[in-house]
Order: C-alpha cells, then structure tokens, then sequence
C-alpha cells in the first residue's frame, strides 16, 4: 500500500517539532544570559501552537533557534525528524515589521524569494510560470487581488502584512514561524487577520508557531497555548485550548475562553518578576531617603 494511504504509516511520522532540553546561552562570564533552559516540547503537524510570556523570556529566541537563524548551545532540536542545521525552504518566517521590498510592488514582492531562487539555481522559466500561478492564488487567498501593482508605501499596514504573509507562504513551507505579526495593528484589522490566518491554515496545512503578547489572540487562534517565564527563559506551564477547532469571533466570550484568560494573564504575572521589579524599586528608594 502507499505510505500516504496507510495511516499506520502516516502516524508514524515524526513530530513537525521536537525540543529536548533545549538551552541557548548569550555571553559569557557575567555577561551570560540563559535565553533558554531546558526547553522540552513536541508540536505535531498541522498544530497550531501560541507562545505568551513577559518580554524578555526567549520566545523570539526560540523561534529565531527554530528558523535557523540562532544556533542553541545544548539539547536536541528536531524538525521533521532531523536536526536543524541553518535556515532551510520547509521554514519560514514573518516578523511584526513587514519588511517589504519598497522598490517591488505587491506582485513583485511576493514573487521575490522564488525568482531569486530560480536565478540562482538556473531553474527554467517553468519554474517562473509556475510562480507567477501560486502568486495569483496567494493574492487571492490574501484578499490582495485589488492591489497586485500597488507598491509598499501605497498598503495600509494590515495589507503590508498580508504581503509578508503571502511571500513566506510563497515556498509553500511546512512550518510558518510567526514572530508578533500583528503587533503592530489596530484592533479590528487585527481581528480580520486572525480569521485570514486560520484559513490559511486550514488551507495550507502548514504547521504555525505564533508568538504574540496578546493573551486573547493567543488562545483564539492556538490549539495549545505555551507560556513561557524570564530569568531564565523556559516554558512554564502548556494550556491545552478548550474550543472546537473552527474558531468564531463570539467564542471570545465563552466561558471557558474568559476562564482560560484569566489564568493565563495571572500566571503571566505571577512568572514575569515585575513584582519582584518593583518591590526591590521601593526597597532601594527607601534606602536613598534614609
Ligand atoms: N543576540 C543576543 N545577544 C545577547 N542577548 C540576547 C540576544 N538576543 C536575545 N538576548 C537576550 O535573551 C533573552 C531573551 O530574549 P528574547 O528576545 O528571546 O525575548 P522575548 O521573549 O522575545 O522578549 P519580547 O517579548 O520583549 O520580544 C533576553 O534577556 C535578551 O536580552
Ligand atoms: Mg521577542
């Protein structure tokens, strides 16, 4: 029987992720910073996994270790069964600053990363063609039909992420790494592009590690929620979602997504040391008046 079929087989495959005792050190000496400590996680295929936690607790580093662009110091970390070694064509990555080609249109943009490939790699003007086909899917899909020749500088900034969203979308990569997307955003657009994301993930069935600070849009679009900790970076507690998988604006105010809320905003203050901050900001101001 084809592998694809049997699904005895297909359960056999390895885990999109798989992070053992993962630890990234910057610095040395007393210059040392733990990014990460002893990270463990397994993110299956298609899942759509969202990391929450006080500034500074090694969520961009971990995505950044997971894309490639870092390396970690010790422990194991799997993509697809096999260690990472540099960024690779099955990652890609979208930053909160959309980071545009201002002198390419929206076309243009999206296309940019597969012409500089089949430049570099001598592929044929099939290749091309067959870019130009996925880029007119992916306008579509993004809802930028209407703006194909439009340049940056002429995109609401909602439209200039839907760009980024489309260009790393574009390689058709098994995993999307999403670093804060949509903080720059207002509200409501950024409400539009939640339910854009979920269907691109419905469609593309690409895995998604989405780091956010925005507890709500954590748990609207994730199937588990990791929150993670500072000093040192770890993971502190994994929240399991409690919502069908179709997500719809009005869940927002369900039970068990105010319950799951609130949790997770008192755990992130109870991790995130600003008491702590500021317990030692009196204590030393107490000290100068004395
Ligand atoms: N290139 C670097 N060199 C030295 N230290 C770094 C470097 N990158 C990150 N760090 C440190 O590692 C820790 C984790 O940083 P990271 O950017 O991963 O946090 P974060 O959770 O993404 O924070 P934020 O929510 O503010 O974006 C911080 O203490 C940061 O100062
Ligand atoms: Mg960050």
């Amino acid at each position: 029987m084809n592998a694809a079929l049997n699904p005895e087989v297909a359960s056999m495959a390895p885990p999109r992720i798989v992070c053992r005792q993962v630890n990234k050190v910057f610095g040395e000496g007393a210059k040392q910073v733990q990014a990460l400590q002893n990270v463990d996680l397994t993110v299956g295929d298609n899942e759509f996994v969202t990391f929450v936690g006080a500034s500074g607790c090694g969520k961009s580093t971990l995505l950044r270790t997971l894309a490639g662009l870092e390396r970690h110091t010790s422990g194991d970390l799997l993509v697809s069964g096999q260690a990472i070694n540099g960024p690779g064509q099955d990652r890609a990555m979208v930053f909160q600053h959309y980071s545009l080609y201002p002198w390419l249109d929206v076309v243009g943009n999206i296309k940019f990363c597969r012409q500089l490939k089949s430049h570099t790699t001598g592929r044929t003007s099939a290749d091309v063609e067959a870019a130009s086909g996925r880029a007119d899917a992916l306008l579509q899909l993004m809802g930028l039909g209407h703006v194909a020749h439009a340049y940056p500088n002429q995109l609401s900034g909602g439209m200039q992420q839907r760009v980024a969203i489309a260009r790393a979308l574009m390689g058709r990569p098994q995993m999307l790494l999403m670093d804060e997307p949509f903080g720059a955003l207002d509200a409501q657009t950024r409400e539009v592009m939640h339910d854009l994301i979920l269907h691109v993930h419905r469609l593309e069935r690409s895995t998604i590690v989405f780091v956010t600070h925005d507890v709500e849009e954590a748990i609207y679009l994730g199937h588990r929620v990791v929150l993670m900790a500072p000093r040192p970076g770890r993971i502190d507690t994994i929240y399991d979602v409690p919502l069908p998988a179709h997500r719809t604006q009005d869940m927002k105010l369900s039970a068990p997504f105010t319950a799951l809320k609130a949790e997770i905003l008192n755990r992130i203050r109870e991790t995130s040391g600003i008491k702590t901050d500021l317990e030692q900001l009196e204590r030393l101001s107490r000290q100068a008046q004395a």
